[in-house]
């Protein structure tokens, strides 16, 4: 595991965006994990703020989102697929076909399969999505936050090392966190997440770490060790890992 640690947020950003954008140009076809949440909101910035300028090809990009809220449609303005939508999508030339979240309500399968559970189909829809991860030659880079709990995607504290896409979840703490994004209604109580052992397998991994909430968690993550009720360390199991933390997440 590799550590940077930059002045502020907007270093983080700038960096991982330089690290992104190399991505997609040394390899036109590369696969790419995305996160949400706050943490990436710079990162996606810089990106678009950069493809305005300067001409930026991402029609051979295959995209992968981590999660997705179980519950929510993709034209729901609360869920990921929105987020990305209105970060990253809409500003860039990536070819829609190519661009994955799970469904949260996995409507094709439903349809498919008229009477089916969704408990059911949500399972499908999981191993769809890995299906597809597969097909698209596995991630090639993924990036990703960190939870206060040190979760990564929505692997929350106890996620088994191998484990791949399922739904999972949620803790009160992790939906306490995400409360500001629900202002009316409740955080759903449960989501569809890459595993641990999905996030294992992609090529590269960088972790953004920013703000001092984040302090605890990086400080866990910087004592290697190594244990599921901490999934992030997990990444030290990894050959190719960068986190790039700012000042402000260090103690
Ligand atoms: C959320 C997301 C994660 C994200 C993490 C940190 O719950 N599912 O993918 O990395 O929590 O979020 P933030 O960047 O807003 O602190």
């Amino acid at each position: 595991m590799r550590w940077e640690t930059v002045e502020d947020y907007d270093a983080m950003s700038r960096r991982a965006a330089a690290i992104f954008l190399d991505a997609v140009r040394n390899t036109p076809s590369v696969a790419l994990g995305l996160p949400t949440g706050g943490t990436p909101l710079g990162m996606y910035r810089r990106i678009v703020a950069e493809c305005s300028t300067t001409h930026h090809c991402f029609r051979d990009a295959t995209t992968f989102n981590l999660d997705e809220y179980v519950g929510l449609a993709p034209s729901d303005p609360r869920s990921y697929c929105a987020y990305m939508r209105e970060n990253l999508f809409a500003h860039v030339d990536l070819d829609p076909s190519r661009m994955h979240i799970p469904d949260g309500l996995a409507t094709r399968i439903r349809e498919r399969n008229p009477g089916i559970p969704l408990e059911h189909a949500l399972d499908l829809e999981c191993a769809a999505y890995e299906e597809s991860i597969a097909r698209a030659g596995g991630l090639d880079l993924t990036f990703l936050g960190l939870g206060r709990n040190g979760h990564i995607a929505f692997n929350e504290p106890g996620s088994p090392f191998e484990s791949r896409t399922r739904v999972v979840t949620l803790t009160r703490e992790t939906r306490d966190a995400n409360a500001c994004y629900f202002p009316e209604g409740e955080v759903p109580s449960h989501a569809i997440t890459m595993g641990v052992g999905t996030i294992l397998s992609s090529r590269s991994i960088v972790l953004l770490a920013s703000g001092s909430s984040k302090r605890e968690a990086v400080e866990r993550l910087r004592s290697a060790e190594v244990t599921e009720e901490f999934p992030a360390s997990a990444l030290h199991l990894h050959s190719d890992t960068i986190v790039i933390c700012d000042e402000q997440s260090v103690a």
